[in-house]
């Protein structure tokens, strides 16, 4: 059978065609490592997220080395919490649901996208490279405020970001002569180990203590304050660890002053 010399060419080339489509397609499939939401993330019932052990309280866990785990609780018309915060070079799994009807979570100019529907958990996981900041959107129209429901997205550079917690417990007003206490409570995000110091300033004195908090813990470091040293009046205090934070006022009164003192 003579086939013509132009006839060939057509029929190398709508193979040629057909081979580059399936390539193209099976590329698009597996190559880049891009995978559609399955039901891998499970259900729930939306009347427990309170109780439940990731979604009562949303936000960033550290798994350990560079992985990460980040609950997301949508619903009319904000994400909790409404802005995730995690560094470079880490693997981070995302766990969305919704309590009340269905949203979606889109990350801005990402491949990350998702619809979240009530009594389900949509999971996924994402490599961030670098740092960057991203807008969350819902994209599902879910109600009057649909088109407010945003959030962000934050990839900082490693060695800035920081899951270090502290809080302060201290009186506000102590009788002049008597010791008090201030404590701070530092606790450690990340399941590896922190070697800190904690820093107090009141009056003209700093105290300083390290302290060493075993990964995912907290520790208690208590400043005890002499108010005869004080004197009486308001002291400014603030406590430090870190880039963190916390200040306040301590009132050392005479017992004789108030009338209503009962040293
Ligand atoms: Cu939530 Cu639209």
């Amino acid at each position: 059978m003579n086939i013509h010399t132009y006839e060939k060419a057509w029929l190398v080339a709508s193979m040629l065609l057909i081979v580059g489509f399936i390539a193209t397609i099976t590329y698009g499939a597996v190559g880049p490592g891009i995978a559609m939401i399955d039901d891998d993330g499970g259900s729930i019932n939306p009347d427990d997220i309170n109780d439940h052990e990731k979604f009562s309280e949303p936000g960033v866990t550290h798994v350990g080395g560079n992985e990460y785990e980040v609950a997301v609780v949508a619903q009319a018309w904000a994400y909790m919490p409404s802005e995730i915060e995690v560094p470079a070079n880490s693997e981070v799994t995302f766990y969305v649901t919704s309590r009340d009807v269905t949203h979606s979570f889109t990350v801005v100019g990402t491949n990350m996208n998702t619809m979240v529907i009530p009594g389900q958990v949509s999971q996924m996981t994402v490599e961030f490279d670098e740092s960057g900041e991203y807008g969350i959107l819902c994209n599902e129209y879910c109600g009057e405020y649909h088109h407010t429901m945003e959030g962000k997205l934050n990839v900082v550079p490693e060695d800035e970001f920081d899951m270090t917690e502290l809080s302060v417990d201290a009186p506000r007003e102590v009788q002049a002569g008597n010791e008090t206490t201030i404590t701070a409570t530092v606790t450690d995000g990340m399941q590896t180990d922190l070697e800190t110091t904690a820093t107090l300033e009141i009056g003209d004195r700093t105290i300083e203590r390290d302290v060493t908090i075993s990964g995912a813990g907290s520790e208690d470091v208590e400043f005890a304050v002499d108010t005869a040293e004080l004197g009486a009046g308001d002291h400014d205090w603030t406590v430090t660890v870190d880039d963190h934070e916390e200040s306040g006022t301590l009132s050392v009164v005479n017992a004789t002053d108030g009338g209503d003192g009962d040293a």
